[in-house]
């Protein structure tokens, strides 16, 4: 979704904005602006247009030095995708420049009741802020101008301001949308994401809710709600630049795909003290003093919820509801007395869960958040939170965060449960696995060619099976955009079979010994109606025809390893296709809207 990187420094301007922009193009977005101050001309200069970054710094290749510059990314909201709704927006006067994430809920209200007068240029909501501002600095100075328009404002925010008058000052503001602040002896950097921070910063921080930060070059001042200035709590910059690069990989999505074994020793090493599992014990005693447990989550990461259901329902024996966060939000269940809650969220950004977080507040019961971000919001607002340490995903198609959010959720069960077993040795052992098959992952590119040729898909399991078909379904349908769906596989024969078609595809997932035979039973029906079946099997069940054979690794470990070829699948269908595979149309990284 939209992105925002701001530099008030003595490097150049214009190169740290890119760069900045150039980094949050994973999160998506479908036009980009900048607006640069031209020590020349002692005026900033506006560039915008709908398209790629690329494009954009197409039209700045006349413009030099600068010290001070906002950029963004627009994923678009309200308004259709064209230049006029591109940021930045100016005001009336052309004073004051600003670019803008969130959504401001109020702003028909606001243009009726305060801009009435004022000819609007574009569709978004975001112009309203800036004519606010420029009311308001009819009469007060900038800072405050700003602050009484940031009362006024319902709804998201993350703001960055520059005002003609006064060229050596950027002013940042924000509500529920996430900003973060870097600097280093060359001066500040401020961006939605930490991605944009990276390299030039020494430390950073998170800015709070409601607070305004007024940046000059030797002063940083921070306001809170109430306009009385307050502190931040820098920390030192571990962002791991090399980890967010694609490397000899032709796409983001494959070298992710590939990090996977990787990352699953990371998180061994994190959580274990040699042969112990030190998981913060506080978390443990809550969700095992809990009567259930809310798994919260969207996309990706609800099929990741799925999969933790079984295993808390396996190994602590506690009932465990998951529930789509969008839903969840505006039509809670009836809850227990005790009932404690656990979000997932790659990105700990997304705008569905905050909004349970409202709910569940009311209620005063712990929630736990599993998230790749640690400085993220979820992660913030939440009483504790578990790092799921798959590093950057880039790619929009989660795969390593899903692989992450699995392991961590074995973790978790495991120590709110009593069974025992060597769980680190398992852990391991499934790593290797991984790597073993992902070491032949080309041959998935002959099977994708050849076998999806249709623009519709199946992919069927049962219990454990059945969750990953799911994340499989989803994978290809937002990567290649073949409609795909998962479905349990004593289902399809209900009614969805009717849609099988000679040469349809169907693929089979097949890693539990008490269901593969009526799984394989399924497949017969539908090849036998013509359907073109592709068999995934753990080598313990496997039979001589099947297609896709992995090794075997712990039962409770088995979706991280039968996910991996249908990830494959995905990525190898899109490269067919030519689809752009880590920018797939329409989908954003991080859904900040709800
Ligand atoms: C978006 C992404 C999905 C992701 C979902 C949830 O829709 O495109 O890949 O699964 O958001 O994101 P989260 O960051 O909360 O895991």
């Amino acid at each position: 979704m939209c992105g925002i990187v701001g530099y008030l420094g003595d490097s150049n301007a214009k190169d740290i904005v890119l760069e900045g922009l150039h980094k949050l193009e994973y999160r998506g977005y479908d036009s980009a602006g900048i607006s640069l101050y031209n020590l020349e001309a002692g005026v900033f200069d506006m560039f915008k247009d709908k398209g790629r970054v690329d494009h954009l710094a197409s039209l700045l290749q006349d413009v030099h030095g600068s010290t001070v510059g906002i950029g963004h990314t627009r994923w678009a909201t309200h308004g259709k995708v064209n230049r006029a709704n591109a940021h930045p927006h100016l005001s009336s006067s052309k004073r004051f420049i600003v670019v803008h994430n969130g959504v401001i809920e109020n702003y028909r209200m606001l243009k009726r009741d305060f801009l009435s007068h004022v000819r609007l240029e574009s569709e978004t909501d975001t112009e309203v802020i800036v004519h606010l501002i420029e009311m308001f600095a009819q009469t007060m100075e900038a800072p405050e101008a700003i602050h009484e328009t940031l009362k006024l404002l319902e709804g998201s925010y993350a703001l960055l301001v520059l005002d003609q008058q006064r060229p050596n000052r950027l002013i940042a503001a924000k509500n529920k949308s996430p900003l973060l602040i870097g600097r280093s002896d060359r001066g500040y950097i401020v961006a939605s994401d930490l991605m944009a921070l990276g390299k030039h910063s020494a430390d950073y921080a998170p800015l709070e809710d409601y607070t305004m930060t007024v940046i000059e070059r030797d002063k940083l001042a921070i306001y809170n709600r109430d306009y009385i200035e307050a502190t931040l709590a820098f920390e030192p910059m571990d962002f791991d630049e090399d980890s967010a690069e694609r490397g000899p990989y032709p796409h983001f999505m494959l070298k992710e795909i590939m990090e996977q074994p990787l990352v699953v020793r990371k998180i061994l090493s994190h959580y274990f003290d040699e042969e112990t599992l030190v998981i913060n014990e506080a978390i443990v005693h809550d969700l095992r003093e809990s009567d259930r447990i809310h798994i919260l989550a969207a996309g990706t990461s609800m099929h990741a919820g799925l999969i933790g259901k079984h295993l808390f329902k396996i190994l602590t024996g506690k009932p465990v509801e998951v529930h789509i966060a969008s839903e969840f939000a505006y039509n809670p269940p009836a809850l227990s007395d005790k009932p404690a809650f656990l979000m997932i969220s790659q990105s700990g950004e997304t705008a569905d869960l905050r909004a349970c977080m409202s709910h569940i507040r009311e209620v005063n019961q712990p929630v736990v958040t599993l998230t790749n971000v640690r400085t993220s919001t979820l992660a913030r607002e939440a009483d504790h939170k578990m790092e799921l340490l798959a590093g950057p995903e880039i790619a929009v198609a989660s795969t390593k965060a899903y692989t992450a959010q699995l392991v961590v959720l074995t973790l978790l069960a495991y120590a709110v449960g009593k069974q025992r077993f060597n769980i680190k040795q398992e852990l391991s052992t499934l790593a290797h696995a991984m790597e073993t098959y992902l070491a032949k992952y080309e041959r998935i590119d002959t099977l994708a060619k050849t076998v999806l040729t249709k623009p519709n898909a199946f992919y069927i399991g049962r219990g454990l099976d059945y969750a990953v078909a799911l994340e499989a379904a989803l994978k290809l349908k937002e990567i290649s955009y073949i409609h795909a769906e998962g479905f349990a596989a004593g289902e399809l024969k209900h009614g969805t079979i009717a849609l099988i078609e000679e040469n349809t595809p169907v693929f089979g997932i097949i890693s539990d010994k008490r269901i593969a035979l009526n799984t394989r039973s399924n497949l017969d029906e539908v090849k036998s109606r013509g359907a073109r079946t592709v068999i995934i099997a753990l080598e313990s069940l496997s039979e001589e025809e099947d297609d896709i054979v992995l090794p075997d690794v712990h039962p409770l470990l088995v979706p991280v390893m039968t996910v991996l070829p249908t990830q494959l699948i995905a990525y190898y269908a899109a490269l067919h296709r030519g689809c752009d595979i880590d920018k797939p149309r329409n989908l954003a990284k991080s859904v900040t809207v709800e």
